[in-house]
């Protein structure tokens, strides 16, 4: 979400009308029908959030319907917390090499050479779940999990178990105003020993390894059972902030400190890639030993300032990066290979194994990759293999272990779909083999449903995968559109309503219809994105939705004609353009379109542009701009970046359809080129008086 100090009068009058008309829904509900459709804090951040914009656009306050209201709900279950500053995660480094990546990188962009000192805080990636721990006025208000970076779930009664002494109640007098800390849950290797003999005991599920029995004690609807639970929490970043607690991270960490938290003792300041290499060997050395587990080790750049200069780039900021530690390995029994179908047809082997404990985590299925890799390798089912996991990546097979007793023959890759016996085609040059049964192959059909309700895409809580199976065997859901028609379609049903089947229930029921109805409005970029077009994924939608702007006018472009525009948008070459063009030309995937948004329409929904009028709205955004010269208050990677987050293509020549070339010092032949062509000329301070920079 966009701070409300960064909204543009535009955006605010958007954002204003609909939240107004949202709180007045809810209000209606809670007071008129004793039915209340949020929870309280849901109510409560929207409510905030609304003031804070007629704070900042006190004339959007003298229109809005809805003064001195008050609304309260009653709720079991997670309500959802808005982050107010979004909570992202970390770019990988595996080697020395990126490392050093890394730092020129930072250099480049920051505009320091080689030799300009540069302090970096080097610190043990916890392997837990993260948290934000929110403070208005000094006292602790609310604790939000990740969720999907935008907002997450609302987990304050059960972070309000943990002893004062892991989570301090208020800060000094000298906490900002408003400040979220952030850090992560964990648990001891010990404790999680510990916690597996009791539940294993008690015949309660056990867990894998300490990371998943964390996040499984913390979100638990019981408070009582977080509060049985053994957990801990290192503090180690920042999230919203009234005013910078601190002018380095260094700094930061003393004041959490100070303020009563626990900061890991192994955090270390470091110069340079040579200090922050060291860091890594003796953190490297350490890990065996240490209480609790660590997947590697995160590098910051310390200044606070520079940190705000670099940004972010996509979901990961520029000024931290997580150094990775080598993957674990264990060997195995190959027991099968399954071939699963995904959603764009292509074919996987998975590898079934004997399960094995890989550096703390139980592993039952592994990748194969492809079916060259399992020719390569010549791995067969009855062989011993070595399986390997990484962070977060999906376990796979590395190969055969030597000297030990082979399966029997060869495995033999299937040339027709193993769901729908659709012939299974691959394409010279490719590696992929796929059904060419499109939707009429139920694994792909599904796959995409499972995609287009799942996280990123329209979010649809209460459809996970059990439930979407269930849909399509009864027949109720085999299209997006259906989703949106199930209400409908279970309040014609006589005798065989969802909420009499096992598993289902009145209340989620209720609640499931109600996430439908929510999302039957839904900004452009999500909806590119669930379509599950191949090679479209969050990103390459959201650059289209910024593009485009409205669905009506994305469907218009998406022609033979229309290819040329399509490859000038950044990251859209051929290759992705050629996947999009495919996807419109099948009559069928075009009928499905028109089909959902019927649907999402006839629910009081469709699909609005609320998400991307960011770019828009700019004045910039869709603008060809050249740097040309030095320039004075940024690098060129900086003022790159910051015209591409504000929705405009930088280019490296001038030309006809350049709008703007900005000139710093020392211009050259650019100027000369646009004053020639009659190309707006602007100096910095004027692009930077343009951008509102
Ligand atoms: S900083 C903007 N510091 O790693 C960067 N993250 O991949 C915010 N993590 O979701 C993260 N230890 O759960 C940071 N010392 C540390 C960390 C750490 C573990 C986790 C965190 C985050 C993930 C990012």
């Amino acid at each position: 979400m966009i701070p409300v100090a960064a909204l543009t009068p535009f955006e605010a009058r958007i954002e204003h009308a609909e939240l107004a008309e949202t709180i007045a829904r809810w209000d209606e509900a809670y007071h008129g029908k004793d039915a209340p459709e949020v929870p309280d804090d849901v109510y409560d951040g929207a409510k905030r959030r609304l003031a804070g914009i007629e704070e900042r656009f006190p004339e959007l306050a003298a229109k809005s319907p809805l003064k001195d209201k008050v609304g309260a709900a009653p709720s079991d279950g997670f309500g959802k917390l808005v982050h107010a500053v979004p909570m992202l995660s970390l770019d990988n480094a595996f080697t020395p090499e990126d490392v050093a990546e890394f730092d020129a990188k930072v250099r480049r962009f920051l505009g320091l050479d080689g030799e300009a000192p540069l302090a970096y805080v080097a610190e043990p990636k916890i392997d837990g779940l993260s948290i934000s721990l929110r403070y208005e006025g000094g006292t602790f208000v609310s604790a939000a999990t990740r969720g999907d970076g935008a907002e997450g779930e609302d987990v304050t009664r059960n972070l309000e178990t943990f002893p004062e002494t892991m989570l301090p109640r208020t800060l000094g007098a000298d906490a900002p105003a408003v400040i979220e800390i952030r850090g992560e849950v964990y648990m001891t290797k010990a404790d999680f020993l510990a916690l597996n003999r009791r539940q294993e005991a008690a015949g309660e599920k056990v867990f894998a390894n300490p990371r998943n029995a964390a996040a499984g004690s913390l979100r638990q609807l019981d408070p009582g059972i977080t509060a049985s639970r053994p957990l801990s929490l290192f503090a180690y970043a920042m999230g919203e902030a009234s005013s910078p607690p601190a002018p380095s991270h260094w700094l930061y960490l003393e004041r959490l400190r100070a303020w009563g938290f626990t900061v890991n003792p192994l955090i270390r300041r470091c110069d340079g890639i040579a200090g922050l290499l060291a860091a890594y060997e003796s953190l490297s050395e350490a890990r065996a030993e240490l209480p609790y587990d660590i997947d590697g080790i995160v590098y910051k750049v310390d200044d606070i300032g520079l940190q705000k200069r670099l940004g972010f780039v996509s979901r990961s900021p520029r000024w931290a990066i997580a150094h990775k530690f080598p993957a674990e390995q264990a060997t195995t029994l190959l027991e099968a290979i399954d071939i699963q179908v995904g959603r764009t047809g292509a074919l996987t082997p998975v590898a079934r194994l004997t399960p094995v404990n890989v550096g703390g985590v139980v592993v039952s299925n592994a990748t194969l990759h492809n079916e060259d890799e399992i020719a390569r390798k010549d791995v067969r089912i009855g062989d011993t293999v070595i399986v390997q996991r990484a962070g977060d990546v999906i376990p796979q097979i590395v190969g055969v272990v030597p000297g030990k007793p082979r399966g029997p023959t060869s495995f033999v890759y299937p040339e027709v779909c193993p769901v729908c016996g659709a012939h299974a085609v691959r394409p010279e040059g490719e590696v992929i083999r796929r059904c060419t049964g499109g939707l009429t192959c139920e694994a792909q059909a599904k796959e995409r449903l499972k995609h287009f309700v799942s996280r990123g895409a329209f979010d649809i809580e209460g459809l996970g995968d059990k439930n979407i199976e269930f849909l399509w065997e009864r027949g109720w859901v085999r299209s997006p559109a259906d989703i949106f028609r199930l209400k409908a379609r279970n309040d014609a049903e006589m005798l065989q309503k969802l909420e009499n089947f096992e598993g289902w229930g009145k209340r989620s029921t209720e609640k499931l219809f109600e996430s439908i109805r929510t999302r039957a409005r839904m900004g452009l970029e999500r909806f590119i994105f669930a379509l599950g077009i191949r090679q479209i994924g969050e990103a390459t939608a959201k650059r289209l939705a910024r593009h485009y702007v409205t669905l009506e006018s994305w469907r218009a472009a998406m022609t033979e004609e229309a290819k040329e525009e399509l490859t000038s948008i950044e990251d859209i070459g051929p290759s992705v353009a050629g996947d999009l063009l495919d996807f419109f030309k099948e009559s069928h995937n075009a009928a499905a379109l028109d089909d959902l948004v019927a649907a999402m329409t006839e629910l009081g929904g469709g699909v609005g542009d609320a998400k991307v009028i960011e770019s828009s709205a700019s004045p910039v955004a869709g603008k060809a701009v050249v740097f040309t010269g030095t320039l004075a208050t940024m690098t060129r990677p900086e003022a790159k970046a910051r015209a591409e987050a504000l929705g405009a293509k930088v280019v490296g020549s001038v030309s006809k359809k350049t709008d703007y070339v900005v000139v710093g010092a020392d211009a050259g032949s650019k100027a000369a080129e646009a004053a020639k062509l009659g190309v707006a000329i602007l100096s910095e301070q004027e692009w930077l008086a343009l951008t509102g920079g």
